[in-house]
């Protein structure tokens, strides 16, 4: 492959926290290699709109803890085009842009790996998504920061519910996928979980509901993430209420805060170290890739795989919550 001389980065799909701490990897690891670097704003949509800006060491400093993108992004039905990727590889010759390092999740990859498929032009992806549902990595940028907003949320509604005796169903983002639930479940003692990976038994519910209401616990917080087949928090309050008429039952549903705010240390340090190895991988001539983290050791994961394949949830997780609340 031709030497990289000119390298664009972009953000795509739901911002998450570290993001910015990706760029910023990315832009000083191609300046340190002597590569330009050229910004790309609001997603595959400003590819095919030309919102280019270049981007030098200095434009990225006093970002690596501020929550969002400064990239901006999007999520652009034109890239699903043809028409729309062709526009897009005009404007990437135009600027004479080498390879591109795309920060997000599965639609992001999906995107990508359509355009190497048509395009000369190589594509590394980094892993951004409070979801954190990509096969082929163990940690996705922004859940770490996601799980500890939600763990601060539930801490807090937990106080008010023990003082009220009430029984809370608390909607998780996640999208069709249970991570978030599932861990910040074990990491605030939720007395239980209802995530897609795992049918919901709402016999099962009923009957853990019934012993707790017997043994008088003083409150109980049921994560239901937004994927779950009950249909959300609100559904399963529903369906449960005419069941537990002596249960004060309250819904919230925690929404977008989940994905704003400072990301922690952890995001920041993963951020770093996928901005860096994305950049490598170019430099190695890899192209159509993920660079993960298994094994806090870095991975490369073909797009192809990462789309094709489903991450399994943590069973031993699943178990021991369940036994940790009796
Ligand atoms: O993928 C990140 C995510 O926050 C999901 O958890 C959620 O389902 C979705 O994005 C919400 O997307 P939007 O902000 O476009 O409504």
């Amino acid at each position: 492959m031709a030497k990289i001389k000119t390298i664009g980065v972009l953000t795509s799909g739901g911002d998450a926290p570290g993001m910015n701490a990706a760029i910023r990897a990315v832009t000083r690891t191609a300046i340190f290699n002597n590569i330009k670097v050229i910004g790309i704003w609001h997603g595959y949509q400003g590819l095919i709109k030309g919102h280019f800006k270049p981007l030098k060491s200095f434009m990225v400093s006093d970002i690596i803890q501020k929550g969002g993108t400064i990239l901006k992004t999007a999520r652009s039905e034109e890239f699903k085009t043809l028409e729309g990727r062709r526009i897009a590889y005009q404007n990437l010759k135009k600027e004479g842009i080498d390879a591109v390092v795309v920060i997000g999740g599965d639609g992001t990859f999906k995107g990508a790996r359509k355009f190497t498929e048509e395009f000369d032009i190589p594509f590394i992806g980094i892993p951004g998504t409070i979801d954190n549902d990509l096969y082929g990595t163990d940690y996705t940028i922004g859940y770490d920061t996601s799980l500890n907003t939600i763990v601060q949320a539930v801490d807090k509604i937990r106080d008010t519910a023990s003082s009220h005796n009430r029984l809370f169903f608390i909607e998780v983002m996640g999208r069709d996928a249970g991570f978030l639930a599932l861990r910040s479940g074990i990491a605030c003692g939720a007395e239980a979980i209802l995530i897609p990976e795992s049918e919901t038994d709402s016999k099962n519910l009923k009957a853990y509901l019934e012993s707790g209401y017997k043994r008088k616990k003083a409150s109980n917080i049921i994560l239901v993430a937004e994927g779950d087949e009950s249909g959300g928090a609100y559904a399963m309050a529903k369906k449960v209420k005419n069941d537990f008429k002596d249960y004060d039952i309250r819904v919230t549903v925690l929404g977008h805060i989940q994905r704003g705010g400072s990301p922690s240390a952890f995001d920041r340090v993963i951020a770093s170290q996928l901005g860096v190895a994305a950049v490598e991988a170019l430099l190695d001539d890899q192209q159509s890739i993920m660079v993960g983290m298994m094994n806090r050791e870095i991975v490369h994961v073909p797009f192809n795989k990462t789309i094709k394949h489903q991450k399994d949830v943590d069973n031993k997780l699943l178990e021991i919550l369940d036994f940790l609340n009796i």
